[in-house]
């Protein structure tokens, strides 16, 4: 296929290595001083004022704050072997949250819902990884069935809310193609197949109806329940229906990354161009999405009688699923994705980097969880605020500029 290069991102820096590793200083100096607090506790979905407050681990959001926890662990024990004593207190808090997670789905706390790749590839998929834990293998695997507990079999997909037998819930969401990695990791460590042939099962439906033919995306689509045949898309997060939800965009970019890196499959890469560069060619001048894309269109009068905040996270998300699926494309093309994401991470680098201690606990500002709107129908929360996945991604991107990382999904 050739490739375009999006001109909107010409003139654009990418982020310098000696950004890429203050920001990792930062990162880590920011979990380290926060850790006391944060090690029987989680980090809530997002923060008030930019400071966030311990929580239970009740969320779909936990895994994220565990999986920074694992990311400054490497990249001290990478950058600063003479620091063990941070990593040590890194892995020690790290190993606290794994018991947590393997309680939480013993007891089933809170599981009933698909996000349990969220919750349990950066926390004990990572653990794993990095330590050979069997606590944190086993708990991943006991989530990996728990995700199989969402699957609709007509048509084959995986259920993202609420009870499984009312049509109101009768659908999948854009964002379940990040929580697909888990069962084709559970698949590889089980050598059970059913955990893949579901993922791939979930992944088609998913593309085949989410992803429009310019590139744009739904939210959500729901499937008839009866004859399981596709019947419509609406949006949750999204401003309206019909618009792309940013960090639904951004979720589907790296979804089709990591869809192609566990199955190969060429039309994943094909979905990818579409959706990223959907996705690059829908930014505003300074790169920093607003919480839909749909805003980048609207006039200067518009925004200024009807201001719009802006989702920092679905930039970093985007940049990471550039350079995930850029180690499989040819050389030309990866140097363009990679440039991509460089350019992003250097907005949010810019624009939304928390540098100052007394400013924030988190590590990015100006993102949005769920901005509610005259046409979606989602509740109002977290709205220009840090939130744990957006502080999660910029590392995840961060350390994906830094070194050969070694992927947690
Ligand atoms: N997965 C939910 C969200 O992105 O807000």
């Amino acid at each position: 296929m050739e490739m375009n290069e999006i001109t909107n991102l010409k003139e654009h820096e990418e982020i310098r290595g000696e950004d890429i590793t203050a920001g990792l200083d930062f990162a880590c100096r920011q979990i380290l001083k926060i850790l006391p607090e944060f090690t029987d506790k989680f980090q809530p979905a997002y923060s008030t004022d930019n400071f966030y407050s311990p929580s239970e681990n009740t969320d779909w959001t936990n895994g994220f704050w565990t999986g920074e926890i694992w990311l400054a662990y490497e990249y001290i024990k990478r950058r600063y072997p003479e620091r063990s004593g941070d990593a040590d207190k890194l892995y020690n808090a790290g190993m606290v949250q794994v018991k947590s997670f393997l309680e939480r789905i013993e007891k089933k706390i809170s599981v009933d819902h698909h996000d349990m790749g969220f919750l349990y590839s950066p926390s004990c998929v990572a653990a794993y990884k990095l330590t050979g834990d069997e606590d944190a293998k086993k708990a991943a695997i006991m989530a990996a069935d728990q995700l199989l507990t969402r699957f609709q079999p007509a048509p084959g997909f995986l259920q993202a809310w609420g009870p499984m037998d009312q049509k109101e819930n009768y659908r999948l969401i854009i964002d379940c193609l990040l929580n697909v990695p888990l069962l084709f990791w559970a698949s590889g460590e089980t050598g059970d197949g059913r955990y893949k042939d579901i993922a791939l099962k979930h992944i088609h439906n998913a593309v085949s109806n989410v992803i429009c033919e310019d590139g744009s995306t739904w939210h959500t689509f729901f499937f008839d329940p009866v004859t399981g045949k596709p019947d419509h898309g609406e949006t949750c997060q999204g401003y309206r229906n019909g618009s792309a939800w940013a960090r639904g965009q951004a979720w589907g970019i790296y979804g089709m990354a990591e869809s192609y890196r566990y199955t190969g499959d060429p039309e994943y890469i094909r979905l990818f161009y579409l959706v990223a560069d959907y996705f690059l060619k829908n930014l505003p001048e300074n790169l920093i999405p607003y919480w839909d894309l749909e805003f980048t269109s609207w006039s200067r009068e518009q925004l200024l009688a009807d201001p719009q905040p802006w989702d920092s996270s679905a930039a970093s998300i985007a940049a990471c699923g550039m350079l995930e699926m850029s180690r499989f494309l040819p050389d030309d093309t990866a140097k363009l994705y990679i440039g991509y994401a460089k350019k992003l991470i250097k907005a949010v680098w810019d624009l939304c980097v928390v540098r100052d201690h007394s400013v924030s606990n988190g590590l990015v500002l100006h993102s949005t969880y769920s901005n509610h709107s005259p046409y979606n129908t989602c509740n109002h929360y977290g709205v220009d605020e840090c939130n744990s996945w957006g502080d999660y991604f910029y590392m995840e991107a961060l350390t994906r500029l830094d070194c050969n990382w070694e992927v947690y999904w």
